[in-house]
């Protein structure tokens, strides 16, 4: 009897404030784990923890210090500074549309959003904490309690809080670029004629949507893109020491460009045009770059239609909309 009690009791839990996803016009509806469905208290909490200190050992940053709004939740630095100003190794990459991704991480180590929310927090170089701290430190906070029991009817606890964050990121979903108007939702003036001629080049005359095509600017795919010939980080291969996975790393996103500079896993390029001139010179020919990539000729202008478009992938009402 209990257990049917109880049943119930998650079963109206779950139901009672379901969270309705907005999914843009021409996008396919994410994947949503089973045991994690979406409601308004699960992404209230996991948005509250996001964006709360106390996440870090000594209280200094949040989810949101590195993956900040205003830069379509990534921190407009070449690397992330964690906390007491520890170096991290990477570019922090965007949240934009993270509910699509297959795998995380930049080389697409970490097979589920429940499990990517430890590692920045055990991580030394970012919160440099626990999770059963964290844990700890909401049961001492009444709201935290009452919130927790609401999402999952649970007190606080490590998985409330994987599962809370993940139901948060996945509620970051952007699709209302000029593109978007133009392409999706049927607009034909939401593009001028410069980010025409540079959308003809992006899907046609050059290659570049073979690997960032799709609706959202990217397949996913494990590879590389020829940075350098000697790669400092060793992408893919770092954990699996397999030479056919060195310097690989995930195709990432296009959508937002315009506002998470600087670019690559490293952050060294600082603007989309030094991309274009990477991509342009057939890239540097590291033994796994993909055989796509291939020297182009493209004039100055077409070079800025090709910028042009690339900004146009900007969703304003999805940085501006914390
Ligand atoms: C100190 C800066 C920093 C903090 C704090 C931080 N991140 Fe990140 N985040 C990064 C960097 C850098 C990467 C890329 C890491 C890698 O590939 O190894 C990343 C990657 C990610 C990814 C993978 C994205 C993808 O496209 O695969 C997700 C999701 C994410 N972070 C969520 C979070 C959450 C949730 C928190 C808080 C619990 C958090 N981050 C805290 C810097 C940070
Ligand atoms: C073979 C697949 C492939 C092709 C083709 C390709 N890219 Fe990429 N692109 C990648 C990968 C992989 C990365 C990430 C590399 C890294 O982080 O070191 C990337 C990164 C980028 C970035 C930086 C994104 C960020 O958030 O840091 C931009 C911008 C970009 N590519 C634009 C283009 C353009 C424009 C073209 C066509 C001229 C193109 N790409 C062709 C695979 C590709």
């Amino acid at each position: 009897m209990r257990i049917i009690l109880l049943l119930i009791y998650i079963f109206i839990g779950v139901f009672s404030d379901p969270y309705s996803l907005f999914i843009p016009k021409g996008f396919p509806t994410p994947f949503i784990p089973e045991d994690n469905q979406l409601s308004d208290s699960r992404v209230a909490l996991g948005k509250k923890l996001f964006f709360d200190n106390m996440m870090s050992r000594d209280s200094s940053l949040s989810c949101a210090s590195c993956h900040q709004p205003q830069f379509a939740f990534s921190d407009g630095r070449q690397k992330s500074v964690g906390i007491k100003g520890r170096q991290v190794s990477r570019n922090a990459p965007t949240l934009t549309n993270v509910a699509y991704q297959p795998y995380f991480l930049l080389d697409g180590l970490n097979p589920s959003l429940e499990t990517q929310v430890k590692i920045p927090i055990h991580e030394h170089n970012e919160f440099d904490f626990h999770i059963l701290l964290i844990a700890e430190r909401m049961k001492q906070d009444s709201l935290y309690v009452s919130l927790s029991k609401d999402a999952y009817n649970s007190e606080p606890s490590p998985q409330v809080i994987a599962y809370a964050i993940a139901c948060y990121e996945r509620t970051l979903i952007s699709g209302n670029s000029p593109y978007d108007q133009y392409f999706y939702q049927g607009n034909k003036t939401a593009l001028n004629d410069s980010e025409i001629r540079g959308m003809n080049l992006f899907f046609d005359d050059l290659y570049c949507a073979s690997c960032h095509g799709g609706f959202n600017f990217s397949d996913s795919r494990l590879t590389n893109n020829g940075l350098y010939t000697n790669y400092t980080d060793q992408g893919r291969a770092r954990l699996t020491k397999k030479t056919e996975d060195q310097a690989i790393f995930k195709t990432p996103t296009l959508r937002n460009i315009g506002f998470s500079a600087p670019y690559m896993h490293d952050g060294s390029f600082e603007s989309l045009e030094q991309v274009i001139d990477h991509y342009s010179s057939g890239a540097k020919g590291h033994f796994n770059q993909d055989p796509l990539i291939q020297p182009f000729d493209i004039s100055q202008d077409q070079k800025q239609d090709l910028i042009a478009f690339l900004i146009a992938l900007n969703d304003s009402s999805f940085v501006s909309n914390d």
